[in-house]
């Protein structure tokens, strides 16, 4: 084929959009349970938004290319820096906090592969202006109901929790200066997939002699599993009066936090996992990762807070949170846990007749019939009813009108229910047609079936 679709994009057809749809639908739904409001920003944006500030592996991942105006242009590869921007330039005027959600198409060229492609969709969701960790607690609490909303449950997944801010301050322990700051954390957010002599190579250049002694802390820092281990642990070491006052004060967030979690009934979805780093540069507190429960396969979901981004891109201060989930694997759990319900679309109602007269009645019902919301589908060319109950049974419809001359001329049509084949015959051009169909389709809605089991002719 000469125009194949570039590789790691999708071509959406019509069953594929219906899943994408409903999707969106139950993202939205659950931003909206937590009252927050949508917005978008340009696909495309200047590059300079993206340089240094998202970090390296996304900076060599852009889709950026010069516009024929000679701008340095990228395709945004997350939303984080134009909601940073959008938010910033208005720091003064926003009634604080600002809860905002978005839902849209994200680019990075990476290597396509399972869970990762080079165009897909994120539901961003963050709160800015608020710097305690209520904020915090209220976006892990939604992640885990955006999850819950598939009908995935907490055998299904889990959200590993970190702390990028204890993560510098244990570096910090260690005498890593922050020049080298970003590459040690860049080393640990890879180090899953390292083995031991690539990590050891990998943290020699930065550690010297003590490599492995700090080896051996990493393993005691990644072996922590609730508050009482962490603080346990920092309390053994032989901090500096700066560092452990910083460590207190965390160690203080990270039990209001927790005690938060247990209230929203979270808490059981949530491990301590200190393997978590994010990968993005701009994290400065919590930052946490959504995974299917057995580990395996790339994140559902990651985010964290990000205090200092906005005054890094607009001279505005304001404190932030927020996480996106991905289309994709999502989408491949749900698969694979078969939570996708039957999507396939359906008309609410489909007109039949096999004539010009017929079909000229029908077609004017059909315009009455839409402007009520219901959708409605009929032949485009006249055929036997033998073919149109097969189409009809074929897409899976439940309910049909027959325009036969008999009835017409009585100022009737027939109701059919193509499930039991039971045909009743109704007064046409009344409220009780309406009436009638009203009380099988629903008001304008997409006809759902358990809505026509509850109410058979
Ligand atoms: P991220 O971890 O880079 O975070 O991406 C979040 C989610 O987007 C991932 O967990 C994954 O589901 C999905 N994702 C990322 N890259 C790909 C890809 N190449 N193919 C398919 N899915 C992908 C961020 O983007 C942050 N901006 C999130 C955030 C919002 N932090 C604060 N607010």
């Amino acid at each position: 084929m000469k125009f194949e679709t570039l590789p790691g994009f999708r071509s959406f057809y019509p069953e594929h959009c219906s899943v994408r749809n409903y999707i969106f639908e139950l993202w939205r739904k659950s931003a909206v349970r937590y009252h927050f409001l949508e917005y978008d920003a340009p696909t495309l944006e200047p590059l300079e938004l993206y340089k240094e500030k998202s970090g390296e592996e996304i900076v060599a991942q852009l889709f950026n290319f010069v516009d024929k105006g000679e701008r340095a242009v990228a395709l945004r590869p997350e939303m984080t820096p134009s909601l940073a921007r959008l938010a910033g330039v208005k720091a003064n005027s926003l009634k604080r906090p600002v809860k905002w959600y978005s839902i849209g198409e994200q680019f990075r060229y990476e290597r396509p592969q399972k869970g990762r492609l080079r165009s897909f969709y994120q539901f961003n969701v963050d709160i800015l202006g608020e710097p305690g960790v209520g904020a915090d607690a209220e976006l892990i609490a939604c992640l885990v109901d955006s999850l819950q909303g598939f009908g995935l449950a907490q055998s299904d997944f889990k959200v590993r929790l970190s702390d990028r801010h204890m993560w510098v301050l244990f570096l910090e322990h260690w005498g890593v200066g922050d020049s080298d700051l970003a590459s040690v954390l860049s080393v640990m957010d890879r180090m899953h997939r390292m083995d031991e002599t690539q990590l050891h190579a990998s943290l020699l250049p930065h550690f010297n002699d003590s490599v492995d002694r700090f080896i051996d802390h990493l393993n005691q820092l990644l072996a922590i599993a609730d508050i009482d281990a962490l603080s346990q642990y920092f309390n053994s070491l032989a901090l500096s009066e700066g560092i452990r006052e910083q460590i207190q004060s965390r160690l203080v967030d990270w039990s209001a936090l927790s005690d938060l979690l247990k209230s929203m009934g979270v808490a059981d979805y949530i491990q301590i996992d200190f393997s978590i780093v994010r990968g993005l540069a701009y994290y400065t507190g919590f930052v946490f990762e959504a995974f299917e429960a057995s580990g395996e396969g790339r994140a559902l979901a990651g985010g964290g807070r990000y205090d200092d981004l906005i005054e890094r891109l607009t001279g505005n201060t304001m404190e932030a949170v927020g996480f996106a989930m991905g289309d994709v694997t999502l989408l491949d759990l749900l698969e694979s846990k078969k939570l996708l319900p039957d999507l396939s679309p359906k008309p609410d109602l489909m007109l039949l007749f096999i004539d010009e007269t017929a079909r000229s009645e029908a077609l004017s019902d059909a315009h009455t019939f839409r402007s009520q919301g219901w959708s409605i589908d009929y032949p485009l060319k006249l055929q036997s009813f033998s073919k149109q109950f097969k189409i009809a049974n074929q897409k899976g419809l439940s309910f049909g009108l027959i325009y036969r001359s008999e009835e017409l001329e009585q100022g009737q049509v027939v109701l059919k229910n193509f499930q039991t084949s039971e045909e009743v015959r109704i007064e046409r051009n009344s409220e009780h047609l309406i009436e009638r169909l009203t009380s099988i389709l629903g008001q304008g809605q997409v006809l759902s079936s358990p809505l026509c089991e509850d109410k058979p002719l």
